[in-house]
């Protein structure tokens, strides 16, 4: 997590800085930071808190310099205090570096480092580096390029990293390994950072580096791109396809509710150019290019995180259902230290918004290297999770911002629909008939979510009655058990209330001990073959006092006598029930968390983007 970012030009580099900085802050802000280089003088000004408070720090302080560095940062070693604030200075206050990742041998290497005379300032990771990158380059008396490449020869661990040197003006150093990094390529200035948000506004084209290599970034010339090893490298420039106005809130008051109202056209988004005008075929070229090798695949095994590994279940039971491929859904963070059996035939599908997700990534070198054939669905794209994977699809949502996944989530399930009616309908194991009726209803889903999305603001008048509770259970069977769980994480993840997503017929297995007259329960009871079921579940609850909230299809009378509140949603097949049950949980949970008075869009402690394990 972290972010980070640089500029190198001739404009002022703070404002693009503290810009950038806000644009990154989804992936950390717990403490901010900013270096400037003014002529022979190195400016670093660092603050605990958000981007605003570092802004204000600022006021009235000299932030002149056409070169500059910063970092929003999410702490993993040293609490977020001023001290721990990066840029961090080497031992003569001549080189800073900011940050994303961690330095897994930083205790030895500072060891090492205090023998020799060098003294620490903070407790974090990331001081050590920048103490060793001086300590190799006076010791060696070489270039500070070469001394980065040789420090970094001695690291364990993940970083993105920019470093800049007093009375060099005129030159900033960016290498990664294991963490993202665009090089954002203007005329006579240049960009770094974490993703390219920061980039977007300046210029469309950027370099994105491989890992272990290292960019010397000047004002009036080409990056020189090396490696760890001192190999020269030519990177392709890339001519990005976002606009700001996709990164800007347009309107609402959270990016959280802008993506959650920009679904319907996000979802077409997704479907575009893949299932074609008269709804007769769906292609998906990363799944033409490989049929053979998912209509053969003995097996399937999903690896994801968060929300990501929630679409990973419903892919389950998709994939299940039409392709008759049994399928394994696996925390990418277990998955990679648990040495599964894997053969060379498995399919393994890689789901992950950011495409950066470090346990991802991890998994996903470990499949490849038991020979697994690996596909990516993915919303950002060049990212990580999109270039180490042999094949995949995007997901097509453009950036989401707000740290709770809404938009990706849906994206994610649809992208799992359409791959698993074009590898069934390959394999043979949907009737025609059942795969065009699933077609024309799945080019129907936008419509519907539009639909719900009207039920705004009764779904927020609801939530003002349910911010007392300091529990919520949410019960769902079949396709909706991971929407309850979904909806469980959401409400957690930006209001703080503690939350559990049940399969419903479970309930009775534990849960129910903690029902009573103060504990809602959402209930998920569309009309499906589970609906009787489900009604069954509710009635459980309802004799012991508890408090329901149901989601049922439309024109469902029976629920409302049973049910304390209804939200009712159009009809649809079972398997696309979750493109629609999770829209209104997620109005759910972002109006429980603004009547909090929450931060939807950067609650504390989380992350967009979670590149370390
Ligand atoms: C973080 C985010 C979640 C996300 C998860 C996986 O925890 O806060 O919203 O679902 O990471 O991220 P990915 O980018 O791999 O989908």
């Amino acid at each position: 997590m972290c972010g980070i970012v640089g500029y190198i030009g001739c404009r002022d580099a703070f404002p693009i800085l503290i810009k950038g900085l806000y644009h990154l802050e989804y992936r950390g802000y717990d403490s901010a930071g900013v270096a400037l280089a003014n002529g022979g003088e190195m400016n670093i000004y660092k603050t605990k808190g958000r981007v605003s408070e570092l802004e204000a720090f600022c006021k009235n302080r000299d932030v002149s310099g056409t070169a500059g560095i910063a970092h929003t940062r999410w702490a993993t070693h040293g609490e977020p205090n001023n001290i721990n604030a990066h840029p961090h200075y080497s031992e003569s206050k001549n080189i800073a570096l900011i940050h994303n990742g961690i330095i897994e041998n930083y205790v030895v290497i500072k060891d090492r480092l205090i023998q020799n005379g060098c003294h620490f300032q903070s407790d974090t990771d990331t001081e050590v580096l920048a103490q060793l990158i001086e300590y190799i380059k006076e010791l060696n008396n070489i270039d500070l390029c070469a001394a980065v490449q040789l420090a970094l020869g001695q690291v364990i661990g993940a970083y993105a990293i920019a470093v800049m040197e007093k009375g060099r003006p005129d030159r900033l150093i960016a290498a990664r390994k294991s963490s993202p990094l665009a090089l954002g390529v203007g005329e006579d200035e240049f960009f770094i950072a974490s993703d390219a948000s920061p980039i977007i506004e300046y210029t469309n084209k950027v370099i994105y580096l491989e890992d272990e290599e290292i960019a010397v970034v000047y004002r009036h010339e080409a990056p020189k791109i090396v490696t760890i090893g001192n190999i020269e490298k030519t990177r392709e420039i890339i001519q990005l396809e976002i606009s700001l106005s996709q990164l800007e809130k347009g309107g609402y008051p959270h990016f959280m509710l802008k993506e959650i109202f920009d679904q319907p056209r996000t979802l077409r988004d997704c479907m575009r150019g893949r299932i074609d005008a008269d709804c007769k075929q769906v292609v998906l070229s990363g799944i033409r290019d490989h049929k053979e090798r998912f209509c053969n695949a003995k097996r399937i095994i999903i690896l994801a995180c968060g929300t990501s590994w929630h679409a990973g279940l419903i892919g389950e039971y998709l994939l299940e259902e039409f392709c008759r491929i049994p399928v394994e859904v696996e925390y990418s963070s277990e998955f990679r230290y648990r040495n599964p059996v894997m053969y060379p035939d498995d399919v393994v599908i890689a789901i992950s918004q950011s495409g950066e997700t470090a346990d991802t990534l991890a998994a996903i070198d470990l499949a490849r290297r038991a020979g697994a054939f690996v596909y990516g669905i993915c919303n950002v794209v060049g990212s990580s999770i999109a270039r180490n994977t042999h094949s995949g699809s995007y997901t097509h949502v453009g950036p989401e911002i707000g740290v709770a996944s809404t938009k990706a989530f849906t994206a994610q399930l649809m992208t799992l629909a359409m791959m698993s009616l074009c590898i069934a309908r390959e394999k043979k194991t949907i009737s025609e008939e059942r795969f065009l009726r699933l077609l024309e209803e799945l080019n129907r889903i936008p419509d519907k979510v539009e639909r719900i999305l009207r039920a705004d603001e009764s779904i927020k008048n609801l939530a003002g009655i349910f911010t007392y509770a300091h529990n919520f259970i949410y019960l769902g069977r079949g396709y909706n058990y991971p929407i309850a769980m979904e909806g469980a994480l959401k409400l957690k993840e930006i209001s703080y209330i503690h939350a559990e997503g049940y399969p419903a017929a479970e309930m009775k297995h534990g849960p129910i001990a903690l029902i009573d007259s103060e504990m809602p329960v959402v209930a998920i009871a569309t009309d499906n073959e589970m609906y009787e079921k489900v009604i069954s579940n509710i009635q459980e609850v309802k004799a012991r006092n508890g408090r329901i909230i149901a989601i049922v299809s439309e024109n469902d009378a029976a629920m409302k006598d049973i049910a304390d509140y209804v939200i009712e949603i159009p009809a649809t097949e079972d398997c696309f029930d979750p493109l629609l049950t999770v829209i209104p949980l997620q109005l759910l949970s972002y109006h429980i968390a603004v009547t909090k008075r929450r931060d939807v869009d950067r609650p504390r402690n989380l992350a967009k983007s979670v590149t370390v394990e």
